[in-house]
């Protein structure tokens, strides 16, 4: 019987060829905005360090990772994923967009990253942290291949709390998302689990707890498109 973790990456293999499509049709098309604006906080973060190293956590097919290395033009951006198949479209990016001296790729995951202690200058983690089949060990591994005194940037989708957002997002996550989500991947658990995953994920102070809790300091964050994505920073003492 397949693990969690292999569950997840065949689920995600199955997926991945609508993977870009339907994200931005299901988001409509806000998504990216929520990535340039994560991307920008870690950008200034790293604004003392010539040569960043950042580690793209979950890169999926590397939307967030192209968005790192464009705007952090002296950085080098590692990748790593458990799904063949959205990293294979990740790389057919990298490669059309010449940067593949910029981004490497491994198939690896959160829960054991096959880096040294103390190596990277930033980690980033786009819609990643739900999928995690160990949340708690992923991110205290996260923790310890982040350089002393650099932080963890998490783009997370949640539960907005205004009551009427919620009534709408509801309607939307429950009923449209699953459905569009079916037709357009042919997949018709992968969009279910996407909106149990949200629904499941630790509203913000919970979660901050957590990264707390993992051993991360200076842990704050905030609500974009009313409450629909946070940004979580986190630092490593
Ligand atoms: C919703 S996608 C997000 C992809 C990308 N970061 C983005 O912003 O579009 C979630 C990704 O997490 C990956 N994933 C799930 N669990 C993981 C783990 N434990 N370690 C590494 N990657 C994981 C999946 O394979 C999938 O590509």
């Amino acid at each position: 019987m397949a693990t969690e973790k292999e569950y997840i990456a065949l689920m995600f293999n199955d997926i991945a060829p609508t993977y870009d499509k339907l994200n931005h049709i299901l988001s409509l098309n806000v998504d990216k905005s929520w990535r340039r604006k994560a991307v920008r906080r870690l950008k200034k973060s790293l604004s003392e360090v010539s040569h960043p190293l950042i580690l793209d956590v979950a890169c999926g097919t590397a939307d967030s990772t192209v968005q790192i290395a464009k705007s952090i033009e002296n950085a080098h951006v590692y990748a790593i994923d458990i799904s063949e198949k959205m990293l294979e479209i990740g790389k057919g990016k990298i490669e059309k967009l010449n940067m593949s001296d910029r981004i490497d790729f491994y198939n690896s995951c959160a829960e054991n990253i096959d880096f040294q202690d103390d190596t990277f200058d930033a980690v980033f983690v786009a819609f990643g942290v739900r999928n995690f089949s160990d949340r708690e060990k992923g991110l205290k591994e996260i923790l310890r291949i982040l350089k002393p005194k650099s932080s963890l940037f998490v783009l997370e989708l949640s539960e907005p709390q205004n009551v009427i957002v919620r009534w709408i997002y509801n309607l939307y996550f429950k009923n449209i998302l699953p459905l569009v989500g079916k037709l357009v991947s042919g997949n018709k658990n992968a969009y279910r689990y996407l909106q149990k995953t949200v629904a499941e994920f630790p509203m913000p102070k919970e979660f901050i707890n957590i990264l707390k809790s993992a051993g991360y300091q200076s842990v704050r964050h905030n609500a974009l498109s009313f409450g629909l994505c946070r940004i979580y920073q986190a630092e490593k003492s």
